[in-house]
């Protein structure tokens, strides 16, 4: 039997969901904002929590907005349409402190401004839709179910474009990539203006760093190309061919491209004496400058880093360490481990996703 409640919502958590507590239980209602009072019919009850959804709004938060996408609360892609743009970045800036607090067990944690899209809509530089016996679009947030979509208002009008005109041709049954640009159809950082951001911020953060840079999970060199002007010798590691062969095609002649498993070719890389020649420079001098010779950026997809890739990186650590994450928990799961050799010097969010719940993250580590 479903019942209805009345909830006071104390925070959003990471995912997108209003917390809220009925005697003590965490109940979960999405479209919901902190301070509002709510009420909530329960549709699923654990032991440990509960969730809801929002039946009525009685005391709305001055944070509540229009959302601009017809879809919106139906879409399975959007949840926070319905909160104010600058109180999104607040709340995602604390989701990111309450991971590194509570799974990091970092006391302190050193988190930056969170950097916000220049575009809160109209920024997604791809979109992959879906098309089924003619209904071509997004499923829905409830059910395995697909929704019949015309335009996304978070897509860029390019993307939006195509889209309209994959629609006109009433295409197969299938999964359609739609891009606002041309290029190899490898991954792609999907918001253009943050993605130059965190290039920009790792640049300034390595500024002094010039010897071997090793980009692992390095895509088709996104971070490593703009970086390879500034080191000795660049190592970019992927394990997908299509990518690696996109980055070999300009690749300078100090940057090497190798299509294979991170945790391999690094251990690899390590037996052939590459990292030991650092590793052994900065032993024998154990000044800053020449700890600083090898580098190391990861940013891999949302499982984060293997038990075995955590290993190897404590066993030959770089002097830094450039973090890239687009998954908070497993960000913070992994600096709780890298912080056996490494000071965590700063963690800054990046709003690469406005309107959803997801959130790009970036640390950066250096060795102790
Ligand atoms: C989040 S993307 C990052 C791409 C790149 N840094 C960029 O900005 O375009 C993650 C990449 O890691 C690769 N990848 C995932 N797991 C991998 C693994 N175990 N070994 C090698 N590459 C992996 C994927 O092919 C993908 O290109």
């Amino acid at each position: 039997m479903t019942r209805t409640i009345e909830l006071k919502i104390e925070d959003v958590a990471f995912g997108g969901k209003g917390v809220a507590r009925d005697a003590g239980k965490a109940v979960f209602i999405p479209f919901t904002i902190d301070g509002e009072r709510v009420s909530a019919r329960i549709v699923r009850e654990k032991k440990q929590f509960a969730e809801a959804e929002l039946v009525e709004v009685f005391e709305p938060s001055p944070e509540r907005a229009r959302p601009e996408c017809p879809y919106f609360g139906r879409c399975g892609g959007c949840s926070y349409q319905h909160i104010s743009y600058s109180h999104q970045l607040e709340l995602k800036a604390r989701q990111v402190e309450q991971a590194m607090r509570r799974i990091a067990k970092m006391p302190e944690p050193p988190m930056r401004p969170i950097v916000p899209s220049p575009l809160p809509y109209g920024y997604r530089n791809r979109i992959t839709v879906h098309a089924q016996d003619d209904v071509v679009g997004f499923y829905r947030r409830d059910v395995h179910e697909l929704m019949d979509i015309a335009q996304c208002p978070i897509a860029m009008p390019e993307a939006n474009a195509a889209l309209a005109q994959l629609r006109a041709t009433r295409p197969r049954d299938g999964h359609y990539s739609l891009r606002a640009h041309s290029g190899p159809r490898v991954f792609a950082q999907t918001n253009d203006a943050i993605a130059d951001a965190i290039a920009d911020f790792i640049a300034t953060v390595l500024a002094g760093n010039n010897g071997l840079l090793i980009d692992a999970f390095c895509g088709a060199g996104f971070f490593s190309k703009r970086l390879a002007p500034q080191f000795e010798r660049v190592i970019g590691i992927d394990w997908d061919r299509f990518a690696i062969d996109a980055a070999r095609k300009d690749a300078r002649p100090n940057e090497t491209y190798i299509a294979g498993e991170v945790t391999v070719e690094l251990a690899k890389a390590s037996r052939s004496g590459d990292l030991q020649i650092a590793d052994q420079q900065n032993r024998r001098s154990g000044d800053r400058r020449s700890l600083d010779e090898w580098t190391l950026i990861v940013d891999p997809p949302a499982t984060g880093l293997s038990t075995e890739m955590r290993h190897a990186i404590l066993d030959s650590p770089p002097g830094n360490m450039i973090y890239v994450s687009c998954n908070p928990p497993t960000l913070a799961r992994d600096l709780a481990e890298l912080q056996a050799r490494f000071e965590i010097v700063s963690v800054t969010p990046f709003d690469m996703f406005p309107q959803t719940a997801e959130i790009e993250a970036v640390a950066h580590l250096k060795c102790f």
